[in-house]
């Protein structure tokens, strides 16, 4: 009896692991998006629409992202911008090569919407 007892609690224990590790992993994999890094680290100063119409993105004068001014900026300046920060914009230096270019493609996309 104490020996079923013990299998089942730890049956219920690998469950309970398993769960855990399957819903640490979904969303991980999720955040992995462009859009998802970027509702996640910038929308906050720069908007869900990239336009800067946050409390935040007022205070520091951000760019609209749609703006010709942004848009006329090469590829190089937007990385740049995102990799090493430029004046109150923080540098995102744990971000993949790939991540900064998936933003910049992001970025981009946003002139096409308006
Ligand atoms: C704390 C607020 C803040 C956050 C968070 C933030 N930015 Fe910025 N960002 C700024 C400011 C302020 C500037 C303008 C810097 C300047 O021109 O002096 C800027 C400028 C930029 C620029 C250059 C274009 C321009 O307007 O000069 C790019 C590209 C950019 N941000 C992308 C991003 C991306 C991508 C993220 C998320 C990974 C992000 N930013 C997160 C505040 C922020």
């Amino acid at each position: 009896m104490q020996e079923k007892l013990r299998w089942m609690a730890n049956l219920t224990l690998g469950a309970v692991v398993l769960t855990g590790l399957i819903l640490i992993n979904a969303p991980a994999n999720a955040d992995n998006t462009a859009e998802a890094t970027y509702k996640a680290k910038c929308a906050m100063c720069h908007g869900p629409d990239g336009k800067g119409e946050t409390a935040a993105g007022k205070t520091m004068k951000v760019k609209d992202f749609s703006s010709e001014e942004v848009q006329k900026m090469s590829d190089a300046d937007l990385t740049d911008a995102i990799s090493k920060g430029k004046g109150k914009m923080p540098a995102y230096k744990t971000l993949t090569a790939d991540q900064v270019k998936g933003l910049v493609a992001y970025i981009r996309s946003f002139a096409k919407k308006s």
